[in-house]
């Protein structure tokens, strides 16, 4: 084992000068990370894990690309950082257009930042900037659904909808109206899937009614769920309806993509799968970058932003905003996922992953459902597959798995939604680059952490 740091001070979780994050007092230090190539990550006792979820759904195009090594020390050498307010780079400006023709019709502008967070703050701001200039200043409030993630600033807290954390945070944040997020396994009785999204659809509107519907901004949704819902997808009825109702009450909608976004789903855009329903505003992050460097972005048309930037410009920038060696990073990342056509594979390898997760369920007695698009799919875990009862919340299935996983040599994220309020779930989301039989080595190992897990759900006698 690598030798702890002398300068670690006390007995935390994972050591004195590092903060525990999500680590309880006593939990086992992970393993440190050495280097990465393709799907694998290798430790410092040089143990090789298959990043199964791509760190935090992130490296799309694997890890230790040359192409992108390149790009990035070229860049660096030339000028890593020239403020925006003084200087454009042309990195920003081929990102921008590329971004903007790869998502199409009605996204002529992009913005880039260091983060899916920072993203969806320019997000709600660049929709509250441009109600004050368009005479809509009665205009604040932003609903989102319950349960959802939208990032960890205090802004985007706001419209997160987490029990637990806003039972933390809640004091210090604006409240802001939660609607139902439609589910696909545990829909309330009496309900089909379709029939449990369309009430929430009408929840939305009777919400802006209740509220008065000249304070509400926007609505936020992610529409494909990252670790809040675990992959669940709705119908293109549920976005056709909630863009009527938006347009009916002049209500700005946003679609969260930082996880969804980028290629994941087998789209440019998740948006790309309903294109009768397109949303106002897009955020990106996580795949863009795919892990390279930091990096977020928010898509808007020139509608709001003309109107923005005739009235004094957007209040608002961080220091990392567009900078020029995120810029050039993130073009060498989308040079790779058009070279290896990224796209069209995460939709291929997403139906053959699928197949091999279903086979996984039916042999697992863990495995209650299997759902997702293209290559962002989740597994949801359960005590009784027959009544679909979840893990007791306690348990904490997915940081056992997790555990399990890494002994098995496979890399699988967690962040823990809602304590488990709505279900525990794992996200199966490699790089898009893995091949047939990495996915067959993924399903291996995926296997062998499961048969661990049922045989600690076994001895814990919660079956
Ligand atoms: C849907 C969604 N929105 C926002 C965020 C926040 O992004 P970041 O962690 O880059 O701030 C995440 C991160 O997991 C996410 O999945």
């Amino acid at each position: 084992m690598t030798p702890a740091s002398p300068r670690l001070l006390g007995d935390t979780a994972q050591g004195g000068s590092v903060l525990a994050f999500y680590s309880p007092k006593g939990s086992p230090r992970p393993p440190r990370i050495d280097r990465g190539e393709g799907v694998y990550l290798w430790d410092a006792d040089g143990k090789r894990y298959l990043d199964a979820t791509a760190g935090a759904v992130v490296a799309n195009i694997g890890h230790g690309n040359p192409h992108v090594l390149a790009a990035m020390k070229e860049q660096a050498a030339r000028v890593s950082f020239a403020y925006p307010r003084f200087f454009e780079s042309e990195h920003n400006i081929a990102l921008a257009d590329r971004v903007c023709a790869l998502a199409g019709e009605g996204f002529d502008r992009a913005f880039f930042i260091s983060g899916g967070s920072e993203a969806n703050e320019s997000a709600l701001k660049l929709a509250r900037q441009y109600a004050v200039v368009s005479g809509q200043a009665s205009r604040w409030k932003v609903i989102s659904r319950n349960p959802s993630y939208h990032g960890s600033t205090l802004g985007a807290l706001a419209v997160t909808g987490d029990a637990h954390t806003q039972s933390i945070y809640g004091p210090m944040i604006k409240s802001m109206p939660k609607v139902s997020a439609p589910m696909s396994y545990r829909i309330p009785d009496g309900h089909t899937q379709e029939s449990h999204a369309m009430a929430c659809a009408e929840e939305l509107a009777r919400t802006i009614e209740r509220e008065g519907p000249e304070s509400i901004l926007a609505f936020i949704i992610e529409p494909i769920g990252g670790l809040s819902t675990g992959a669940v997808v709705s119908s293109s009825a549920y976005f056709e309806r909630v863009r009527q109702i938006c347009d009916r009450h002049g209500v700005l909608l946003i679609y969260d993509e930082i996880m969804s976004g980028a290629g994941r789903t087998g789209e440019f855009l998740a948006a790309h799968h309903w294109r009768a329903a397109r949303p106002d505003m897009v955020t990106l992050a996580k795949g863009l970058a795919a892990g390279y460097t930091p990096l977020g972005c928010l898509l808007a048309p020139n509608r709001i932003v003309d109107a923005v930037a005739g009235q004094g410009g957007f209040v608002h920038g961080h220091t990392y905003f567009t900078n020029p060696l995120s810029c050039a990073v993130a073009n060498a990342v989308m040079d790779e996922v058009e070279r290896l056509d990224l796209v069209t594979r995460a939709r291929e390898r997403g139906e053959s992953l699928r197949r091999r997760l279903e086979a996984l369920a039916e042999r697992s007695p863990l495995v209650g459902d299997v759902r997702g698009l293209g290559l962002l799919s989740a597994i949801e875990l359960v005590a009784d597959k027959a009544t679909r009862r979840a893990l007791p919340p306690a348990f904490n299935a997915p940081s056992k798995l997790t555990a399990h996983g890494l002994r098995h040599g496979i890399a699988l994220y967690n962040r823990r939604a809602n304590l488990g309020a709505f279900g525990d779930f794992q996200m199966i989301t490699p790089p898009l680059t893995i091949s047939e039989s990495e996915l067959d080595e993924l399903v291996e190992k995926l296997e062998r952490t499961l048969t661990d897990l049922a045989d600690e759900v076994t001895r814990s006698k919660l079956a």
